[in-house]
C-alpha cells in the first residue's frame, strides 16, 4: 500500500459511536476520512457496509479502510469477498502491525463489542504506522491470495 492519506470507514449499528470516535481520531492525525455509514443505531446489515468500503478500497476511491461491527468479523468477511481486498480483524496492536507487514492488509477491522476505544485507537495506529515488508516470501504469498480470486 502506498502512503495512506484517505481512509474509508464503515460500520453497522453496533459501532456508530466507536466509528465517530475513530473518525475524529484519524482526522486529528491528519487523515481525510470518508464515512460510508451507517450513522444510526437502527439495526442494519453489516455486509452492505463491508461491501461499500471494500469496493471503495479496491477501486482506489480511498487508500485504505476501517470496518467496525459488533465483533469485526462479519463486516470483514463481507469486505474480503471484494476482489483486491485484504481485510484483517484484529483485537490488539501486534496482529494489526503484522497484518500490514506480512499481508499488506488494506482494511483493518475490529469489534466495538470486543475492544474498548483506547484499544481500537492502538490497533488503527499500529496498522497505519507499520510498513509492508514486500519483496520475497510475503509478496509471493500475497500474490497467491489474489490468484485464488481468479
Ligand atoms: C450485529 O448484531 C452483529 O451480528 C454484527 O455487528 C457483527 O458482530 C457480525 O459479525
Amino acid at each position: 500500500m502506498s502512503k495512506v492519506k484517505k481512509i474509508g470507514i464503515g460500520n453497522d449499528h453496533a459501532a456508530v459511536a466507536m466509528k465517530e470516535q475513530i473518525k475524529e481520531f484519524l482526522e486529528e492525525k491528519g487523515y481525510q476520512v470518508i464515512n460510508y455509514g451507517t450513522d444510526t443505531n437502527e439495526s442494519c446489515d453489516y455486509p452492505l457496509y463491508g461491501e461499500k468500503v471494500g469496493k471503495a478500497v479496491a477501486e482506489g476511491e480511498v487508500d485504505a479502510g476501517v470496518l467496525i461491527c459488533g465483533t469485526g468479523i462479519g463486516i470483514s468477511i463481507a469486505a474480503n469477498k471484494v476482489k483486491g481486498v485484504r481485510a484483517a480483524v484484529c483485537s490488539e496492536p501486534v496482529t494489526a502491525r503484522l497484518t500490514k507487514e506480512h499481508n499488506n492488509a488494506n482494511i483493518i477491522a475490529f469489534g466495538a463489542r470486543i475492544v474498548g476505544i483506547e484499544m481500537a485507537k492502538a490497533i488503527v495506529t499500529a496498522w497505519l504506522e507499520a510498513e509492508y515488508i514486500g519483496s520475497g516470501r510475503h509478496e509471493a504469498r500475497v500474490a497467491m491470495i489474489h490468484e485464488i480470486e481468479k
